[in-house]
């Protein structure tokens, strides 16, 4: 039984952005989801593919599709792409998300069915059909984007931006320096950054900016609604020892409130191999030529009370 009717928030429309998220999920990669899918009028999702990063690719496929029926969104199409990073051998985060990827929610398996076509043909081909029309959100490991850049170099110029969940102007949360998703594809984020391409760059400076205090976690649980619970025991699991910093979800934070965040232009380097390897080196502009915004604050209040409205839309 649908959560949540688009059509309701459709007539508020003014103008939509067509966008794709590439997805992990992963407790984080799950609250961006329902945000998007319970923005249909600033949003037009024209899919969501998955990756390879939280979990294995057959769990973060199953869990894309288990929160598209949550949100009662089956007509968005969900790909599975690359089950594994461009050359290292693939690593998992499932002390953080669990074994499933989504512990702490007691969701059913999913209903809906996985769409065919390969998650980074998908990127390669919807883009280059509607060359500055689609906005990308990549909030796992680079690996399907650098393939489709592979594919096509073109990709850097059709899409419209690629606003990215990924590395740090600091330190890292997996290695004194990198942050998880560069540091699971270092090689793919190195191919996207080189590429050209428009990014806006989310790194652990700024989404550790907006936590999930017990508080919060309360409100949403008063919600009293499918969504409310489901979020609440993920963000309970989710990283317990602290309150949980809701990294993916500020991608699609930054589309529908934009006037909360400031960046910089910058350039950015990532380092692919050694100890170091998934490092983002951050330079101010001036010293390189910029190749990202990079995000340095938000306003953490006010966006998370904007969170808990939209969520507060499912039924
Ligand atoms: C990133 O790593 C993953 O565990 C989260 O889903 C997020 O995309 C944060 O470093
Ligand atoms: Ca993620």
């Amino acid at each position: 039984m649908p959560q949540f009717s688009p059509a309701a928030y459709l007539p508020l429309m003014t103008k939509r952005e067509t966008i794709i998220i590439d997805c992990d999920p992963g407790i984080d990669d799950a609250v961006a989801l329902l945000l998007a899918f319970a923005s249909p009028e600033e949003l037009d999702i024209k899919a969501v593919t998955t990756v390879a990063g939280n979990v294995p690719l057959h769990r973060t496929e199953a869990n894309a599709r288990r929160i598209r029926d949550l949100a009662g969104r089956g007509e968005v199409p969900v790909h599975a792409g690359c089950p594994r990073p461009l050359i290292r051998a693939l690593k998992t985060a499932d002390e953080i998300h669990g074994k499933t990827g989504l512990d702490g929610s007691d969701l059913p398996d999913a209903l809906s069915a996985l769409a065919p076509g390969h998650g980074a043909d998908v990127l390669r081909r919807e883009i280059s059909a509607a060359p500055g029309g689609i906005t990308l959100l990549p909030v796992g490991p680079l690996t399907n984007v650098a393939h489709a850049l592979a594919a096509r170099p073109e990709f850097a110029q059709e899409v419209s931006n690629i606003v990215v969940m990924g590395g740090s102007t600091g330190p890292g949360n997996v290695t004194p320096h990198a942050e998880f998703n560069f540091h699971v594809d270092p090689h793919a984020a190195h191919i996207v950054f080189e590429s050209g391409a428009p990014i806006v760059m989310h790194g652990l400076n700024v989404t550790h900016q907006v936590r999930a205090k017990p508080d919060w976690i309360q409100a949403l649980r008063a919600l009293e609604t499918t969504v409310g619970h489901t979020t609440a025991g993920m963000l309970t699991f989710y990283d317990s020892d602290n309150d949980p910093a809701l990294h993916d979800v500020l991608t699609v934070g930054y589309l529908l409130w934009p006037e909360l965040f400031s960046g910089e232009a910058r350039r950015v380097d990532i380092v692919t191999e050694g100890d170091e390897a998934g490092r983002s080196i951050v330079r101010d502009a001036g010293d390189g030529v910029p190749n990202a915004t990079v995000m340095l604050d938000v306003d953490a209040d006010a966006f998370l009370a904007r969170l808990l409205d939209r969520l507060a839309r499912y039924s």
